[in-house]
């Protein structure tokens, strides 16, 4: 039992953990302001991520912990905040400098629902109140544009200093596609260097600003054109997304030992189109089979992110411009998907903490 002062507050808050990050708030450096008034107290604590998954949780804990120490405290207001954790090395901070987090989107097998997944997580992502950007750099079949409502081209922007590209915004995402690049019935028969290079345009060419996660929607495969992108892209990391069904098993396992190879982590694997559920009967059907991208993870030693449902309305989404997460925010299904971007952040967060080193410098003046 302690009297009402910060140091009983830092003392109170030493002792609850962020789940995901295995460390107390303090040790973590989250703790970002105590203000005590009589036995009132304020408590800001800083999370590496506004999608965290684990907010309301940590909230309370610390509400109980305070609790605990100081009886004494009749009002207690914990505020949560958040500023993204950067996975910036140096590849990255010289090509994007205001980006702090890359994320490939890929898949082996074709026509699994990456674009969608892309989308869905970038609103999900936005809707948490981070800083998003995409590049679509599927040449093979650019769609990102449709899913995401923006079917104009973007113009070239002047400023005094440069003459950068101004990306296309929508849903409060920032987004530059191959797409753009042509025109939809024009034939573009790309080779591993042209999608590189203009990838790479994508990069150094766009006024991006600043970003919490940038998501890139790749080519389906695992071949040439695909190491080449995931070479030429500063990425923190890559989600895997497959269907359940063996086939798409065997390329998603193709396309996490592309991604080792080259040196790039692995986040975790999504599972789409997981199971139908009849809506007038309430039946679910296993369409493409049952708990394959959860083994697959497992097997692979990697992060079961989440599985997405077939719907109807997923696909009406993504072809009127409307993602779910944004068009139907309180079906089962955007919850969903919340939960899996949720999930990632909470990846990114881990990956970028196991990488950095922090201290501890709580202002008790
Ligand atoms: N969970 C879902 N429920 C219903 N339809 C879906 C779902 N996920 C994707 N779709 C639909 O399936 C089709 C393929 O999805 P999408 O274009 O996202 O796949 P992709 O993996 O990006 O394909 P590609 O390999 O051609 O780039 C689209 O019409 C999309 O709307
Ligand atoms: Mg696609």
């Amino acid at each position: 039992m302690s009297e009402i002062t910060k140091e009983a507050v830092v003392a109170a808050l030493s002792k609850v953990d962020d789940p995901d990050l295995k460390k107390d708030l303090v040790t973590l450096n989250m703790v970002k302001d105590i203000k005590v008034d009589g036995t009132t107290i304020d408590v800001t604590i800083e999370l590496t991520t506004p999608a965290c998954p684990l907010k309301d949780q940590i909230q309370q804990d610390c509400i109980n912990a305070i609790k605990e120490e100081i009886p004494a405290a009749d009002k207690i207001n914990v505020n949560m905040s958040s500023r993204v954790s950067s996975s910036a090395g140096s590849k990255l901070n010289a090509i994007l400098p205001g980006v702090k987090n890359t994320i490939a989107v890929a898949s082996g097998k074709g026509g699994v629902g990456k674009s969608t997944v892309a989308v869905n997580l970038a609103v999900s992502l936005a809707k948490d109140g981070a800083k998003v950007g995409l590049i679509d750099a599927d040449i093979y079949g650019p769609s990102i544009p449709l899913m995401l409502g923006i079917p104009q081209k973007p113009k070239i922007y002047q400023s005094a200093e440069s003459e950068k590209m101004m990306p296309l915004e929508n849903y409060g995402i920032k987004l530059m596609s191959i797409g753009f690049l042509i025109d939809d019935s024009q034939a573009v028969i790309w080779r591993g260097p042209m999608a590189s290079g203009a990838v790479k345009q994508f990069m150094s060419d766009v006024d991006w600003g600043e970003l919490d996660y940038l998501i890139f929607d790749l080519p389906p495969g695992t071949g040439d054109i695909q190491l080449t992108l995931v070479q030429t892209i500063p990425l923190t990391g890559a989600v895997i997304v497959t269907t359940p069904q063996e086939v798409s098993l065997i390329d998603a396992k193709k396309g996490l030992k592309m991604f080792e190879k080259v040196n790039v982590p692995v986040f975790g694997i999504i599972e789409n189109m997981s199971y139908f559920i009849a809506p007038d009967t309430g039946n679910r059907y296993d369409i493409f089979g049952s708990g394959g991208g959860e083994r697959l993870a497992g097997e692979l030693g990697t992060k079961f992110l989440g599985g997405i449902p077939i719907d109807p309305r997923i696909r009406e989404g993504g072809d009127s411009g409307k993602p779910i997460v944004y068009g139907i925010p309180d079906s089962e299904h955007s919850e969903k998907i919340m939960g899996i971007s949720r999930n990632l952040a909470a990846e990114i967060s881990i990956k970028n903490m196991s990488n950095s080193s922090f201290g501890i410098e709580i202002d008790l003046g």
